[in-house]
């Protein structure tokens, strides 16, 4: 096991660190920017039924629905195709409205979620085309889609989802370019400067990195926090909620992600000095409203950790621990501003002593209802 390990204490760390070879492994031979080339090969006889989908369905479970939810945004903004993201286990008891002209994409590491499994075949009874993003080859839910796009991330053994993350978002992001390119959604130049940008992600997931012994020292100060909020906007919002969902997994810390501006309508009420609220806030569209959720968080006395675009200063001389990533097209910043918030759970698990790899009652995929 220790082989098994490549030498970290953890397969979960093994696997952040895997994280720009999984990418580009994933990328490979479907995108390369200075050809415009960008095509999913799994993905052919249903092209036309994707482009011309009427509503693009997105179903899955936990991280993996995460992952939809950066989708939606990405595939509604790039190719103007209506997306909607489901709880597989919600969409399978309420009598959805599926018509033939709509796209299932199902997206799981593990191919072997029963929710989604269930989901797939609702969608195939009611003649919806059914796509799989899945990372284990040959798996359940690879099998029963039309087609799909494999991530290649390689086996993930951790409970607590990082590498495959990345890596389904690296598919989706591929997909939407797909789309756009076909249906000329967007102009030549934005999808040129979208595809260098995408294939540059591995190389600025390894500058992210960078950030570990920081984090280190972040926590061992908030390791004995009882409560964390996360919060972001826009392509950052899923993000708070995979940042929240990967710490309450592993270090049983009870976390909140919520989108920023949401903020107002409940989670203020519980800011006071012993609460640590991580902002995703990296210069985007969103830039100069966080900055004032994070003044209003401030106002509070609330321990502040922001994830900046490296060269920022305004928002590192607001807080009290700023992390910098490095600056990418901000439909792309999911698969880089995530990676200081896997390690910073980690560390806080570690530190508490939890068994990281294998979290209590938790499966690395729920085969069952
Ligand atoms: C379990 C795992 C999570 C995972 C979810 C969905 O809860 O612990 O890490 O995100 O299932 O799994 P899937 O294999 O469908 O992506």
């Amino acid at each position: 096991e220790a082989i098994e390990k490549g030498g970290y204490d953890h397969f979960m760390m093994k696997e952040i660190m895997e994280q720009p070879r999984s990418v580009a492994d994933c990328l490979r031979g479907r995108v390369i920017a200075d050809q415009m080339h960008v095509k999913l090969g799994g993905i052919r006889h249903k092209m036309k039924d994707l482009m011309n989908a009427n509503r693009i369905i997105i179903a899955a479970c936990g991280t993996s629905w995460h992952a939809g939810l950066v989708a939606e945004y990405i595939i509604e903004e790039f190719t103007r195709i209506p997306v909607e993201v489901e709880y597989a286990s919600e969409f399978r008891y309420r009598n959805p409205i599926i018509r033939e002209d709509d796209v299932l994409i199902a997206i799981s590491q593990s191919g072997e979620t029963a929710d989604t499994l269930a989901a797939i075949e609702l969608a195939k009874s009611k003649g919806a085309t059914i796509l799989g993003v899945c990372n284990v080859v040959g798996s359940s839910i690879a099998r029963s889609s039309d087609e799909g796009a494999y991530t290649h991330a390689g086996p993930e053994i951790g409970v607590a989802s990082t590498k495959a993350f990345t890596a389904q978002l690296t598919v989706l992001t591929t997909m939407a370019l797909m789309i756009a390119k076909e249906k000329q959604t967007l102009p030549e130049e934005t999808l040129h400067k979208l595809l260098v940008d995408l294939e540059s992600i591995p190389e600025k997931i390894a500058e992210a990195l960078k950030c570990e012994e920081e984090i280190k020292k972040i926590s061992e100060m908030y390791k004995d926090a009882q409560n964390f909020l996360y919060l972001g906007r826009g392509y950052n919002f899923p993000v708070a909620l995979e940042g929240a969902l990967k710490l309450k997994e592993i270090s049983y810390i009870h976390a909140e992600g919520y989108p920023a501006a949401e903020m107002k309508h409940g989670p203020i009420a519980l800011i006071d000095e012993e609460m640590p609220v991580a902002f995703i806030a990296t210069k985007d569209s969103s830039y100069e409203k966080i900055v004032s959720n994070i003044q209003e968080v401030k106002a509070r006395k609330g321990k502040v950790i922001a994830i900046v675009t490296k060269g920022d200063t305004l928002i590192p001389s607001m807080v009290d621990h700023a992390i910098e990533v490095p600056d990418v097209h901000e439909a792309l910043m999911p698969m880089v501003s995530v990676i200081p918030l896997q390690l910073l759970s980690y560390y806080i698990a570690v530190l508490r002593g939890c068994d990281v790899d294998q979290p209590r009652n938790l499966a690395k995929s729920v085969t069952v209802e």
